[in-house]
């Protein structure tokens, strides 16, 4: 899709570096090591070429498969329309197991979502299975399951004929939309281009005859959240449990609220980490603690000191000044030689960077503070090696067309949109785009392209909930946040908080996107009791976390 959305960034590499959590914390790795733990975006290489997901039998039932690496693997066929179930064609669920350790005592199983919205669960759980099983407790299966429209479900969000046609019209997106050029009218064109492509392919054809298709029925219709959270809903009747244990984060807090309000007496543990408050989705208010976090690139460096930051001045406004004077006078820079092909380094490319480095400063300052200064001293070696680099000049591979489970879909915007349609309205873009560059004028403008998609979409839910978000659980929900979040502020889990009475809340005293990603011994054994034995945090309960941004490990244990 052509947007890079604010939380599908963040989703991108959260299924990849999820539960650093618990792990990190036990083994004291530092921020260096976290650099050469880089994960590929294209995960599953080893096991997806042998395992085709559509070869699968889908059933009513759940029938486990094996799947590769100790899992299991299961298509389950569950109503497209919860509003016509008798005769409504069929949603495809795929679902993903870690399952649980044969000499612990049985729990049941978690559901885990990994945010976008547009992530997969069963590529979380083909990631990060282990250490998902690691902190919620060996007794229970840990099920990641693709939501409609995402990855080996169906129906899938696939607009584009192929992969390299959609990043081919990709690459023509504005890095950044901002209101002094023309990339905002060229991206209202550009989406509503995919907005017709999904139209066409999802839309449906205006009949819904008994036993027709999901193509006629059109896919796209029955791709909002509250029909995900029907589907685990139904999934966990079929598994035999009364309720839901889930973990989700970022999106997957969304989902979880919509879960919570539609099914409270269906709660079973549920932690929700990165809070994004579902009453301000799609994306609003999202950017107010951003800044904050992104004056952390400055303040850690500054304390790290010159041996761990490159980027070192005697004071942290030294070095604000040298960010911003590398991005502005350095730029644009050519790296004719980088690994995927020429490419250019411009400031809007490294302000996009920044958005997408601070979903994660442990893992991601560090590397980006590399290239600040191989930029700021034209280090052609180090620029053509970098990720970052090559990921400016984006390879097309024609004759190399993924499985259709491992192509970029639409997914994003297929359930966003559904959620909350927005009116093709100018002057309410124009509102919106002020609201969020008053919140961060550094963000803004990497972020509010999903907005404008939403605007150009032309899909419409068949149905949608939209709220109240809240709800009296029939156990205790447990919310974790950073006391500073770039996308999912700590200011929306205080709301969400306290709109679902008796929940617990947890703060962990650092910055970036998703707690359990900053290692923290504290957080890990607070989410372990929880699920082990539904302890909730005391009110007021603050973890310290264990690795710093640049200055690595940090505290005794
Ligand atoms: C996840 O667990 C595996 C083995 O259980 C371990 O090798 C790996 O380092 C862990 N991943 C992370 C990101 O800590
Ligand atoms: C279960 O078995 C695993 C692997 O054999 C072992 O590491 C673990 O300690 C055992 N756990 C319990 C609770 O016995
Ligand atoms: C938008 O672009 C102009 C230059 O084209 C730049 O001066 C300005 O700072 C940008 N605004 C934001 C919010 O990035
Ligand atoms: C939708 O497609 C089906 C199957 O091709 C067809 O029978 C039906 O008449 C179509 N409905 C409309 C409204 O075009
Ligand atoms: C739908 O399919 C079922 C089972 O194949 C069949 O019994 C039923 O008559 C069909 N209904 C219609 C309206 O075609
Ligand atoms: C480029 O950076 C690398 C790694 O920091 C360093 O070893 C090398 O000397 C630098 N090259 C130049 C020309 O500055
Ligand atoms: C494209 O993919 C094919 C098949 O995997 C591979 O053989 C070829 O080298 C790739 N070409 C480029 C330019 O990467
Ligand atoms: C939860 O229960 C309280 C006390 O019975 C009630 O006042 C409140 O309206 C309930 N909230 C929801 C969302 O049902
Ligand atoms: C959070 O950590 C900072 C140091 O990084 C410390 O100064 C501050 O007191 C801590 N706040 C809380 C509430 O623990
Ligand atoms: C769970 O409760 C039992 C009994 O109260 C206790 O021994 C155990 O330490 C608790 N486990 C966790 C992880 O809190």
């Amino acid at each position: 899709m052509p947007h890079r959305s604010p939380l599908h960034v963040g989703m991108r590499r959260v299924f990849s570096k999820v539960l650093l959590a618990g792990l990190l914390a036990i083994q004291q790795i530092d921020a260096r090591d976290l650099k050469s733990r880089k994960v590929t975006t294209r995960l599953r290489a080893r096991d997806d070429a042998a395992f085709d997901w559509y070869k699968l039998d889908a059933s009513e039932d759940i029938t486990w498969t094996p799947c590769g690496s100790g899992q299991q693997c299961a298509r389950v066929l569950l109503p497209l329309d919860y509003s016509r179930e008798a005769d409504s064609p069929k949603a495809t669920i795929a679902l993903q197991m870690q399952p649980a350790a044969g000499n612990a005592t049985y729990k049941g199983a978690v559901l885990v979502n990994p945010g976008g919205p547009g992530g997969s669960g069963t590529q979380m759980v083909a990631e990060i299975g282990t250490n998902l099983t690691e902190l919620v407790g060996a007794g229970y299966d840990v099920i990641g399951f693709d939501p409609r429209g995402t990855g080996a479900t169906l129906p899938l969000a696939q607009c584009f004929e192929t992969e390299s046609e959609l990043q081919t019209f990709a690459q023509r997106t504005p890095v950044l939309v901002n209101a002094s050029d023309d990339s905002i009218p060229y991206s209202k064109a550009q989406n509503d281009a995919v907005a017709q492509l999904c139209q066409r392919k999802l839309g449906g054809n205006g009949s819904e005859d008994a036993n027709g298709t999901v193509e006629e029925w059109g896919g796209g219709r029955f791709m909002d959240t509250a029909s995900v959270a029907t589907d685990m809903l139904r999934i966990i009747e079929k598994l035999g449990q009364d309720k839901l244990h889930y973990f989700g984060v970022s999106y997957g807090t969304i989902l979880g609220q919509y879960f919570a309000s539609l099914y409270p007496d269906k709660v079973g543990r549920f932690v929700i980490d990165a809070v994004c408050d579902a009453e301000y989705y799609p994306w609003n208010s999202a950017l107010v603690e951003t800044e904050g976090v992104i004056d952390g690139l400055y303040s850690y460096c500054h304390l790290a000191g010159p041996a761990k930051c490159p980027l070192y001045e005697s004071s942290i406004a030294k070095i604000k000044a040298r960010v911003w004077n590398i991005m502005k006078t350095k730029t644009p820079l050519a790296v004719p030689f980088a690994a995927q092909g020429p490419a250019v380094v411009t400031e809007a490319l490294l302000q996009q960077q920044i958005l997408n480095a601070v979903y994660f400063p442990i893992s991601e300052w560090p590397e980006f503070a590399n290239i600040l200064v191989a930029v700021e001293t034209n280090n052609q070696s180090v620029l053509a090696a970098s990720d970052f680099v090559a990921a400016a000049a984006p390879a097309c591979n024609s004759t190399n067309e993924p499985a259709p489970w491992l192509r970029t879909n639409s997914a994003e915007y297929a359930i966003a949109c559904s959620d909350y349609p927005l009116a093709d309205d100018p002057a309410a873009f124009d509102a919106y785009l002020r609201e969020m560059t008053r919140e961060s004028p550094i963000a803004a403008p990497g972020w509010v392209g999903s907005y404008l998609a939403c605007m150009k979409w032309k899909i419409e839910a068949k149905k949608r909930f939209a709220g109240p978000f809240a709800g009296n659980t029939s156990s205790p929900i447990f919310v974790l946040s950073n006391v500073l979040d770039p996308v999912c502020p700590f200011a929306h889990a205080r709301r969400v908080h306290a709109r679902f009475p008796g929940s617990g809340l947890l703060v962990q005293n650092a910055t970036g996107h998703v707690a359990t990603l900053t290692p923290s011994a504290c957080t890990v054994a607070a989410v372990q009791a929880y699920f082990a034995n539904g302890t909730l945090p005391a009110a007021g309960a603050v973890c310290q976390p264990n690795v710093l941004p640049f200055v690595g490990a940090v505290g005794g244990d």
